[in-house]
């Protein structure tokens, strides 16, 4: 039985994604979820988010056993399988399987079978095949490991192979938005890239193999996290208020390709799976502590003042995960 895996991503950068996964990957587990994220961007801020620098330095120096996803596919450079992971226990309910610069060198050589598993040569598409789904078989075995009951991936925030490789291995995506110009124009090009990759896949999978089961290719997207910025007398200020007002129709044109005449107002908000506040003065407290917001206490150097924005960080978060698993049909782990 495979594992569902949940993939955070959008076209553009510096929205808030990799801050959404840790957040909601500590949410999962404190919910009684068991939960393997993957730091499948080779810029590692996700496990940065998670371990401090000297854990990170260990982690990446030791050969002894794949803590990271590149070290778990590098083998396959040359012409071996991958090794499975060993991810890093966060919390009992929570493990890491940890980013790594080094995992940018896959990028080419996933282009490169992207264009082969299209080949007719059995032995040329299937060991493409192997290659292409090496992200997905190896985070499910070690999901399976370590008894993780969902899988979360942060990638980072581009259209390139390395996270075409992890998204057809994906069930479903979840698409953070800012309320700013990048992010809408981000949609433009996640859709069509989304739309894309299916149908490739499709073909690539339909070939006879019979080594293992090939993942679907779904990526069907579950919705989008909208982050607010700062607001004025619970008001959005001005700036960002003509970007807020147009996220529900542009996701609706360009992720579920409405046709503009068909394209709700703000109210009939149906694909929204959060509207998520702008947590200012307590995210650099978080970081600082390496805690998630929702978990801070006045030790961490929280003030009373602050606590109100803690409660609230924590039923803003319990409902996204709730809502989450509700619309993936995974009520039971609830
Ligand atoms: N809800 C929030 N409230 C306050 N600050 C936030 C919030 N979400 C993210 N941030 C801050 O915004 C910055 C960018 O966040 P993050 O690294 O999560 O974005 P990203 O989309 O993953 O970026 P990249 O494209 O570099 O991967 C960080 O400094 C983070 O602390
Ligand atoms: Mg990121």
């Amino acid at each position: 039985m495979t594992k569902p895996v949940f993939t955070f991503f959008n076209n553009t950068g510096g929205i808030g994604n990799t801050t959404l996964v840790y957040h909601i990957a500590h949410m999962f587990a404190l919910m009684g979820v068991r939960v393997l994220a993957v730091d499948g961007d080779p810029q590692a801020r996700l496990s940065a988010a998670f371990l401090q620098d000297e854990a990170l330095q260990t982690l990446w120096d030791d050969t002894t056993c794949a803590q990271t996803l590149y070290r778990a596919v590098h083998p396959m450079l040359r012409k071996d399988d991958y090794v499975a992971p060993t991810p890093k226990e966060i919390t009992p309910n929570l493990h890491l399987i940890a980013g790594d610069l080094g995992l940018s060198c896959f990028e080419d050589p996933l282009s490169e079978q992207w264009c082969k598993a299209d080949d007719n040569n059995e032995n040329t598409y299937g060991r493409a095949l192997d290659i292409l789904t090496a992200f997905w078989r190896c985070t499910q075995e070690a999901a399976a490991n370590c008894q993780a009951e969902i899988i979360l991936f942060d990638i980072g925030p581009n259209l390139g192979a390395i996270n075409r490789s992890v998204l057809l291995g994906t069930d479903h995506v979840i698409v953070p938005l800012g309320a700013d110009v990048f992010s809408l124009r981000g949609l433009q090009h996640t859709g069509p890239a989304l739309r894309e990759w299916r149908k490739s896949w499709a073909i690539r999978s339909a070939k006879p193999f019979k080594k293992y089961t090939l993942p679907k290719g779904d990526m069907h997207v579950l919705g989008y996290v909208a982050m607010q910025h700062q607001e004025r007398l619970s008001r959005p200020v001005q700036a960002y208020k003509q970007w807020i007002d147009r996220i529900p129709g542009d996701y609706r044109q360009y992720i579920e390709e409405t046709t503009s005449a068909d394209i709700p107002k703000i109210e009939d908000d149906s694909f929204a799976l959060a509207w998520l506040r702008h947590y200012k003065s307590i995210m650099p407290i978080g970081q600082e502590a390496r805690k998630p917001i929702f978990s801070l206490k006045t030790a961490d150097g929280v003030s009373g003042s602050q606590m109100a924005t803690v409660r609230a960080a924590y039923e803003d978060f319990q409902n996204l995960a709730t809502h989450i698993l509700l619309k993936a049909n995974l009520a039971h782990l609830l």
